[in-house]
């Protein structure tokens, strides 16, 4: 009896002291920009995942977007390292959603999901956040999906500040991918070190600018008197001595367009995709996605002189021309921290 009695009162004790204790932390509640900033980002990533980005895809050269007028300011304007500076609403949506990879041809991947795994925000106007991709490497409808021993999926990392207007909107966004030139190995399954697969994937690159950039935005002309033999004369191959390779590549099947294309990037750095903001292939191949939802604008950069985009571009401009791009140096910090004395 005596003995419950003394529980009882240890019970009251602690159930009276516990709250005031960290033993039992509540959640502090959020405030209503913090929760609106985090559904903003979450939303924005969600409209990656395949099919969704299909639909804003095909209105990407509309003026307006429905899905996106309460996510985006129509003066949004970013970078992404180190792919480059995407300075209005459509360049932005074209890389947000037009880069987010589609299954399509032999290679079958799209992202299934997109996870805020790090997220802050500090005041209205400012958030930081990581988002990891899930990207589904096979299709699932074929046989052997998930198979022991195959890996099916890969994940991408993106990181970095947003800054929202007095609506909410993103308006400012200074982000950074990890490792992309991994991922886009894995993603292909192909070492992108290697000689021959540089080759292969700038022959595809000519074979894709030739049939999307048509008309007016064509960017090779062919090149009338250019053969198969001089090309690979230039590259420092042997016909005789080099003839595994030179089969492998195959060029005797590309019209004289997409040969002097050929001709033209295969002299060319060849690139890593841990920096597209280069006069390299590589920065080539992502601008060919983007041709491919908006022809007119990004044909441009594919072709022989990379339109301003595939073009060097000094170390310290890539990443610290912050004026011209957000049109403020300290874009991405609260407000208050300027009257800390330091
Ligand atoms: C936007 O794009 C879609 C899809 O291409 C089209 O059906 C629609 O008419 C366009 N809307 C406007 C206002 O241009
Ligand atoms: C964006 O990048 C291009 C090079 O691709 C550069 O010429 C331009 O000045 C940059 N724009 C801004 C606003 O930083």
């Amino acid at each position: 009896m005596r003995l419950s009695l003394v529980t009882l009162d240890l019970v009251v004790l602690l159930s009276t002291w516990l709250p005031l204790s960290s033993a039992l932390p509540t959640s502090p509640q959020l405030t209503t920009y913090q929760e609106r900033n985090f559904k903003t980002i979450h939303q924005i990533y969600q409209f990656t995942i395949y099919p969704r980005q299909e639909a804003i895809i095909a209105q990407a050269t509309n003026d307006s977007i429905p899905e996106l007028e309460p996510l985006f300011s129509p003066t949004v304007s970013g970078r992404i390292q180190e792919i480059g500076n995407f300075t209005n609403f459509r360049h932005s949506i074209e890389y947000f959603f037009g880069l987010a990879p589609r299954p399509q041809g032999s290679m079958y991947s799209a992202i299934v999901e997109a996870e805020l795994t790090q997220f802050s925000s500090d005041c209205p106007s400012v958030a930081a956040s990581t988002v990891n991709f899930k990207v589904a490497l096979a299709d699932p409808s074929k046989p052997g999906f998930g198979a022991p021993g195959t890996r099916t999926y890969t994940y991408l990392k993106q990181t970095g500040f947003w800054h929202f207007d007095e609506q909410g909107r993103v308006d400012y966004y200074d982000l950074y991918i990890s490792a992309l030139n991994e991922f886009a190995t894995i993603l292909n399954g192909a070492d992108f070190g290697s000689k021959l697969v540089q080759l292969l994937a700038t022959k595809q690159i000519c074979q894709g600018a030739q049939k999307l950039c048509k008309g007016q935005n064509t960017q090779y002309q062919p090149q009338v008197g250019l053969s198969v033999g001089a090309v690979l004369s230039a590259l420092g191959l042997n016909l005789l001595l080099d003839l595994p390779l030179v089969n492998q590549l195959g060029l005797g099947t590309l019209n004289l367009g997409e040969l002097t294309c050929f001709a033209k990037l295969s002299v060319k750095k060849f690139g890593t995709f841990d920096k597209l903001w280069a006069d390299t292939v590589t920065c080539r191949i992502v601008h060919l996605m983007l041709a491919e939802v908006d022809p007119d604008d990004h044909c441009p950069h594919v072709g022989p002189s990379g339109g301003g985009k595939c073009v060097e571009y000094p170390y310290y401009d890539r990443l610290y021309n912050d004026g011209p791009l957000f049109r403020d140096n300290l874009r991405f910090r609260c407000p208050g921290y300027s009257n800390i004395s330091t």
